[in-house]
């Protein structure tokens, strides 16, 4: 395999990406980064023929006129020297092994979250990035949200007194067929960990680091999934010595049974002073009630999207909508690959998300999964 050193990684004017495993989101992330300018999609890996195609079309429908080359697998891509920058798009079982092959073959990483079924070998991916002089970042999206990044600016500012309590019911769609890997615990880690890991990373971002109380899971009520399709944990974040939250309660819920067209999300904060609730798996809204000062309020109320104040005595409301959630969605796939870039291109730049912060949100995912009694495969590596 041929490996790119460092100073050969920075300050580039094109990149070249490779994408391992064409699947539906990977189709997803080329149609949010195909606007970019300096990305040139160099190669794709992937078993099948028909998801090599329809990857290559998504990015030529946005007017690109170079071709990738298509392999059929991994080591394949990463033997080519056109691929600087390589985007795991595989199921959570292969995302290990794949991204050490990665950054051993000195390829920058982008890594599909979970980033792996364990936190210990993902830690070790961390560890070899590192030493090797790699960039390498998880696709926690929501932490490129512009509503979440208004609540973790509020949490810093203190702006509606601490922190105390995070409620997140997220109602997802059921469709997925018996067969499909999310309902293989030995390839996608279970629920806490496939789709659980991004708001375990998002509490811990704004509470400070997580441990698992209380867990439980159910199957589908049909009883047609192999892994149980309703959990339930309970964490307590933050409150250690010189944190900045004096403990928060979080209870995450998440259930793939919904009938299609019925899916919602709500992540409900309680403050000392005020109530926010958040709205969509991708937020969307976020309507705050509290007792805030009027310079308090006017960061919430400054943002695009938001609605004049509504005051009531002491008490302020707010209410931001933003347009169009899919977009809202590509803008931080962006987001999250840009930052890749920018440390890429510059080794003392610290991304919003690191490997170290999927190692913390695989941490907690796993505990809570043994805490459910939800049988956990063993660590890869
Ligand atoms: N960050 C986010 O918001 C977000 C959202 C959705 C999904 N994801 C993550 O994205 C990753 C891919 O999810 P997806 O929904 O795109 O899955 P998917 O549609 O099943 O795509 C994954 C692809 O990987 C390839 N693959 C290679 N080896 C495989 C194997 N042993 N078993 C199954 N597939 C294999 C398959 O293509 P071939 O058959 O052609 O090899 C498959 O199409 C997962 O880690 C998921 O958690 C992230």
């Amino acid at each position: 395999m041929t490996a790119f050193g460092p100073s050969e990684s920075t300050h580039r004017r094109e990149w070249g990406i490779g994408v391992i495993g064409c699947g539906r989101f990977a189709r997803f992330v080329l149609e949010s980064l195909r606007p970019l300018p300096g990305l040139r999609l160099a190669a794709l890996a992937s078993r099948s023929t028909d998801n090599l195609e329809a990857a290559a079309r998504v990015w030529a429908e946005g007017g690109q006129t170079a071709t990738p080359c298509l392999y059929r697998d991994a080591d394949a891509l990463l033997a080519d020297p056109a691929v600087q920058v390589v985007l795991v798009m595989t199921p959570p079982h292969l995302h290990y092994a794949l991204a050490l092959a990665v950054i051993s073959a000195g390829r920058h990483l982008f890594l599909e979250k979970p980033g792996g079924l364990a936190p210990e070998p993902l830690a070790e991916v961390a560890e070899l990035a590192e030493s090797r002089g790699v960039a390498a970042t998880m696709d926690f999206v929501m932490r490129y949200n512009p509503l979440i990044r208004l609540l973790r600016k509020a949490v810093l500012l203190g702006t509606m007194g601490p922190l105390e309590r995070v409620a997140l019911e997220n109602e997802a769609h059921g469709d997925l067929p018996p067969e499909h890997w999310l309902w293989d615990a030995a390839k996608s880690g279970g629920l806490l960990v496939e789709h659980g890991v991004h708001f375990f990373d998002l509490v811990n971002w704004l509470a400070g680091p997580g441990r698992a109380v209380a867990a439980a899971a159910l199957p589908h009520r049909a009883g047609s999934t192999r892994a149980p399709a309703r959990v339930l944990a309970v964490a307590v974040h933050g409150g250690g010595a010189g944190e900045r939250v004096d403990g928060v309660m979080a209870t995450y819920y998440h259930a793939f049974t919904r009938p299609s067209g019925l899916a919602r999300t709500a992540l409900r904060l309680t403050f000392q002073r005020g109530f926010v609730d958040l709205h969509g798996w991708i937020p969307e809204r976020l309507e705050l009630d509290g007792t805030l000062t009027a310079a308090e309020a006017e960061v919430f109320a400054s943002c695009p999207g938001a609605e004049p104040i509504a005051w009531d005595g002491g008490r302020v409301r707010v209410r931001i909508t933003l347009p169009d959630r899919q977009e809202l969605y590509r803008a931080a796939i962006r987001a999250a690959f840009i930052a890749l870039l920018q440390k890429a291109g510059d080794p003392c730049h610290r991304p919003a998300v690191t490997l170290a912060d999927g190692v913390n949100a695989l941490r907690l995912a796993r505990a809570a999964t043994a805490l459910a009694a939800i049988p956990s495969p063993a660590p890869a590596g």
